[in-house]
């Protein structure tokens, strides 16, 4: 049977899908606990990376190398760049690109490096389950890029700027990390992310003001592609 890894950056993310998992088992590995248990019949692992690159990079590696996962799903918040997005509004990515990786200087674009890419592309399918979701449910799901880096972005002029040079509708800092992993690993994966700020000077408030309830928008959706995946096979 298929394992399936739902991945957050932070407990607030991955707990409302921990608390409708049967038969959990916790394993601690490489300074992370990972849920290994079962949603309505199918087996997933869940765990929470800790914020930024490097950590979501560790995670994503183990769900697949060490637990075995054959698709993975990331839930969680970001800040919105486009105005479309308000706060509780669900991004789906369809490319993920890092807006802090810099080396320029060698005339190269913004978020390149010899043998990657700036943008990393999503599996259609799951986006695609998506999409059909929204719509039988009357959500509206916006599609486009989603912008990672090791900052939290609290300033218009860069959130502008990041948003006009990867054509960027959302930022956070975890999805590229998992977009590398599993696109090197021929893992399909799904980034989702409910909108908790505007990435402004009023960000770090709204952040803390909305991270629980955009978490558990983000959350309540993945349960609902985990159902709509067992049901495809
Ligand atoms: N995740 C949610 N909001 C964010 C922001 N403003 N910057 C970076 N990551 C975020």
């Amino acid at each position: 049977m298929s394992k399936i890894a739902i991945m957050g950056a932070m407990p607030e993310e991955i707990e409302p899908i921990i608390s409708k998992l049967d038969n959990i088992q916790t394993m601690t590995y490489a300074d992370n606990t990972y849920y290994e248990g079962s949603y309505n019949g199918q087996m997933v692992v869940v765990a929470y990376s800790k914020i930024g690159k490097v950590f979501a990079t560790l995670t994503a590696t183990m769900l697949i190398e060490k637990f075995g996962c054959d698709k993975l799903l990331f839930s969680g918040v970001a800040g919105a760049i486009s105005k479309e997005l308000k706060i509780g509004d669900l991004i789906i990515a369809d490319g993920l690109c890092q807006h802090d990786l810099d080396i320029t200087a060698f005339g190269h674009p913004y978020g390149y490096v010899p043998e990657g890419e700036v943008c990393i592309s999503t599996d259609v399918n799951l986006r695609n389950i998506a999409k059909d979701i929204a719509s039988l449910k009357g959500l509206t799901l916006k599609e486009g890029i989603i912008a990672t880096g090791d900052q939290f972005i609290a300033n218009s002029e860069r959130k502008d700027w990041i948003g006009s040079e990867f054509k960027a509708d959302a930022l956070e800092m975890e999805g590229a990390s998992v977009a590398v992993v599993c696109s090197t690993l021929n893992v399909p994966f799904f980034i989702l992310r409910a909108i908790s700020d505007s990435a402004d000077m009023d960000a770090g408030f709204n952040f803390d003001e909305f991270l629980e309830s955009s978490a558990q928008v983000s959350a309540d959706f993945i349960l609902s592609m985990v159902d709509a995946m067992r049901s495809k096979k």
